[in-house]
């Protein structure tokens, strides 16, 4: 063989060794904000930063997957992006909100709180 020929053959070895191994995702956090009202639009975004697709998104409220309803939607925006959105928000809707992306590497989650505002605020609550 020439000396050529197994140079290159050393990185291509090389190559396959580092890029084989699939990166776990990194997501972006997210958050749904603090002066949430009855009745309002909700949305927040599950966006990756790091890490090979294809992804699998899950959306979990308090540790149960989320069911869309006519109030609650989940849309994957691109292979990257999955938005949960409340169309309108009420107080059967609080609660822990967990994004969970998986791809051939891991898996990793991001959390956020929704905490809808009180209107008339009881100086107790909280
Ligand atoms: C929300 O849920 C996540 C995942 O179960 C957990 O790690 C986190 O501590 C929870 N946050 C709060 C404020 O309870």
């Amino acid at each position: 063989m020439s000396p050529v020929l197994f140079v290159n053959g050393l990185f291509l070895l090389c190559w396959i060794i580092n890029y084989s191994e699939a990166i776990k995702p990194e997501i972006h956090a997210f958050h749904f904000g603090r002066m949430l009202k009855s009745g309002q639009r909700v949305s927040v975004m599950c966006a990756v930063t790091v890490g090979q697709p294809p992804f699998t998104f899950t959306w979990f409220k308090d540790g149960t997957v989320v069911s869309e309803s006519e109030t609650v939607t989940i849309r994957n925006i691109d292979e990257f992006n999955s938005n949960l959105a409340i169309i309108k928000l009420g107080p059967e809707h609080n609660g822990n909100y967990t994004c969970r992306v998986t791809n051939n590497g891991g898996s990793s989650e991001q959390s956020d709180v929704l905490s809808m505002m009180v209107v008339f605020p009881d100086p107790t609550w909280r």
